[in-house]
């Protein structure tokens, strides 16, 4: 069979492949896995069937239908794989930069009434038509900076009619354009308006009246703000056991803010992922690396966006042996930035973590993150070609070019965008 795409001369192929497939990348495996230099990757259609050195390109596979790309040089990798945003919403907080700018903290404006409750208003507020419209907006500029899968949480109508109409948004606009759009229920974001002081009844609602309407199979995270002024450890240990019953996989939103323990216990759940983490403790950190499979999801533009000076301890949670990801977070309150490239040289400048390591964070570990990790993710025969080519002559000028997008083409599913 010819090749349907093939990629020659690239100078860098960023593979992400090496270490063993059976779990997340910890440890120095994070940083050792293999670039192959002046090389090829070639395609059947949605997967990739090949790759290795130009000297080994089987000539006898370029048929007239063969798409060729010529990277001339530069780098390929794997499409960036976004695990963690809220990518629908309705208005923006523009009007709380200000407030922030003036010493507000997050916390502070959240418990006036503005922060997400602001966001809750505006999209209940809008029609399901235009709540799909801003998403598919979103997702374009998510596909420029090459992201190819992109995690889409609910979590801004804090009611069971809403929050059931922001998980359709995000299926639909999943189907609408290329890129995988992965649905994740985080109805219980805070308590909605409905429900101030009575947290444990908005939960209960949650779980009897809405999980039941969501089928795993299509919406396969159930995710927690286990933060003050949202859930307490108690309350989301018991949300997230409800919702591991009924079938989901976990994820929670932890340690953000305050240490309170979140993440270390949604960790024995099983949690896939565990996401924020700026104030984890050391403890914490050697229970989560223990279960060899509980992803902690670094956000790095967070910190810097709320003003914060405290960012998670990436070096030392990959020194204790924990599986690291990377993602934006985008969102209209803590980060409205969908510049993943820009949070892999954040990741390095205020969280120690080297380049390589910052790429595996955004590519095989996120894919980790969303359970996808052997269909995404690296750059294998038999994965999905979901693939950059960057303008780029080395990984190393990937984080070092602060703030650029180095993509110069994507590949979703073997289709050049
Ligand atoms: O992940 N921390 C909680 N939720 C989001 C922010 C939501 C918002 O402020 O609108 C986050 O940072
Ligand atoms: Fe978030």
């Amino acid at each position: 069979m010819p090749y349907t795409l093939l990629i020659r001369n690239c100078g860098q192929l960023l593979t992400l492949s090496g270490a063993a497939a059976s779990q997340p990348l910890t440890g120095a495996a994070l940083h050792n896995w293999q670039v192959l230099t002046d090389a090829y990757i070639a395609c059947e259609q949605d997967r990739i069937v090949a790759l290795g050195p130009m000297a080994e390109l089987d000539a006898t596979r370029i048929g007239p239908g063969t798409r060729v790309l010529d990277a001339g040089g530069r780098v390929v990798m794997p499409g960036l794989v976004e695990c963690h945003t809220h990518l629908v919403f309705g208005g923006n907080r523009a009007h709380e930069f200000q407030r922030k700018l003036q010493g507000e903290s997050y916390l502070d404006i959240l418990a006036s009434g503005g922060g997400i409750l602001s966001t809750v208003r505006a999209t209940r507020a809008a029609s399901e038509a235009e709540l799909l419209s801003n998403a598919l907006h979103h997702l374009a500029g998510f596909r420029r900076y090459g992201i190819t899968t992109l995690e889409a949480k609910s979590g801004y109508g804090l009611d069971a009619e809403t929050e059931l109409r922001l998980v359709r948004v995000a299926q639909e606009a999943g189907r609408q354009q290329p890129a995988r759009v992965v649905p994740t229920f985080l109805g219980a974001h805070v308590p909605g308006p409905e429900y101030k002081g009575r947290p444990a009844e908005y939960l209960q609602m949650l779980a009897t009246e809405v999980l039941p309407q969501l089928d795993p199979a299509e919406v396969p995270f159930v995710d927690i703000f286990c933060e003050e002024g949202a859930f307490s450890v108690k309350e989301s240990r018991q949300f997230l056991e409800q919702a591991r019953q009924r079938g989901f996989q976990l994820k929670i939103h932890a340690e953000q803010l305050h240490d309170l323990g979140g993440a270390a216990m949604a960790a024995t759940l099983g949690a896939v992922s565990v996401d924020h983490c700026d104030y984890l403790n050391e403890a914490d950190a050697a229970r989560i690396a223990a279960n060899g499979r509980t992803v902690v999801v670094l956000l790095p533009l967070v910190p810097l966006f709320l003003r914060q000076d405290v960012y998670a301890p990436g070096r030392r949670l990959i020194k204790a042996g924990v599986p690291v990801a990377i993602s934006t977070d985008f969102n209209p309150g803590s980060c409205p930035s969908k510049n993943l490239w820009l949070a892999l040289s954040v990741a390095c400048l205020k969280m120690g973590l080297t380049p390589k390591e910052a790429l595996a964070a955004a590519t095989l570990n996120a894919a980790w993150a969303l359970n996808l990790q052997t269909e995404i993710g690296s750059l294998e025969p038999g994965k999905r070609a979901d693939l950059l080519l960057l303008d780029v002559q080395d990984y190393e000028e990937i984080p070092y070019w602060l703030g650029e997008n180095p993509v110069q083409q994507v590949v979703i599913g073997g289709e050049v965008q």
